[in-house]
């Protein structure tokens, strides 16, 4: 069994990244910034931002918080993006997720600059994904094209199951699979929440791609022998440890690594690769940026 270990692929791919910012500032061009919006207390979403922050100066970028009340008006939220839009020292933002619900999340991501949404959110480089052009891919669906890459997973005439449709990881996913590129090529099943015989099709899966935020909701008994298993799931369940909690993903790791041919850990698997290609997108937005 092949354990697909994103702690340790992201970490070469963040060697990568500084290696690159040395050479630009060696050479006497700024680093490059990326910058955070995060509206709101939720304890995830600052876990996520300050994780961000401490990856972006490992690589050498700099970086910036920008925190507000959660009783910012939707108004208020958009006079910021128009400012972070028109500031050239700024390569690119991410606007955290979810927002509070009296604000409109596709109306503030139909506001960032595209060309500074590292994030891949908006719907002009969804279109660009869609149509194969270069764009920013979303960051998690492209950390996991990533592993697939770097540890050699064939795809091409797979049968690929993702269970899962959200906007920011199965949807663009599925897109990214079934397109003739890199780590695509695969026939895919996108299954959600109204899919009828689930275990029908995860038992036909090559390739199983798990991100609904359910803990160990993929059992052992519904993948085959030699089954790769990406788990883009991390969700808190109560244990007896001293801290009372532990992370774990959407697929069941313990009896599912007994089966399968590959599979990702939670936590180390999915999760550290999100960032990593974050900042990988706002290299590639700096460059564009100075360009
Ligand atoms: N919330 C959970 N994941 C993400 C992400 O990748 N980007 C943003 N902006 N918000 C999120």
């Amino acid at each position: 069994m092949i354990l697909i270990d994103g702690k340790k692929t992201a970490a070469d791919i963040r060697d990568e990244i500084r290696r690159e910012v040395e050479v630009l500032t060696e050479n006497g061009q700024r680093a490059p910034h990326l910058t955070a919006i995060l509206v709101g207390e939720d304890p995830a979403s600052w876990a996520y931002v300050k994780n961000k922050e401490r990856q972006s100066k490992k690589v050498g970028f700099t970086s910036s918080l920008i925190h507000l009340s959660d009783h910012i008006s939707e108004a208020e939220l958009l006079n910021i993006i128009d400012s972070l839009n028109k500031d050239k020292s700024v390569d690119g933002y991410i606007v955290q997720l979810p927002l509070p619900s009296h604000i409109d999340d596709q109306k503030i991501i139909m506001a960032i600059n595209p060309d500074k949404d590292v994030d891949g959110f908006h719907p002009l480089n969804l279109g660009k994904m869609i149509a194969g052009l270069p764009t920013f891919l979303p960051a998690t669906p492209y950390g996991i094209i990533e592993l697939i890459l770097r540890y050699d997973i064939e795809t091409t005439g797979k049968n690929v199951l993702i269970i899962g449709r959200s906007l920011i990881v199965g949807r663009p996913l599925s897109i990214l699979m079934s397109q003739k590129r890199p780590a695509g090529n695969a026939t895919v099943t996108l299954a959600h929440s109204k899919t009828k015989n689930l275990k029908n099709l995860s038992l036909k899966a090559d390739i199983i791609i798990t991100a609904l935020g359910q803990p160990l909701f993929l059992k052992a008994d519904m993948v085959k022998e030699g089954v790769v298993v990406i788990d883009a799931g991390i969700n808190s369940i109560d244990d007896t440890s001293k801290r009372g909690y532990r992370l774990v993903g959407d697929a069941d790791f313990d009896a599912i690594s007994k089966k399968a041919k590959a599979i990702t850990p939670v936590p180390g698997g999915v999760g550290p690769m999100t960032i990593a290609m974050l900042l990988k997108n706002t290299l590639k937005a700096y460059k564009k940026n100075l360009s």
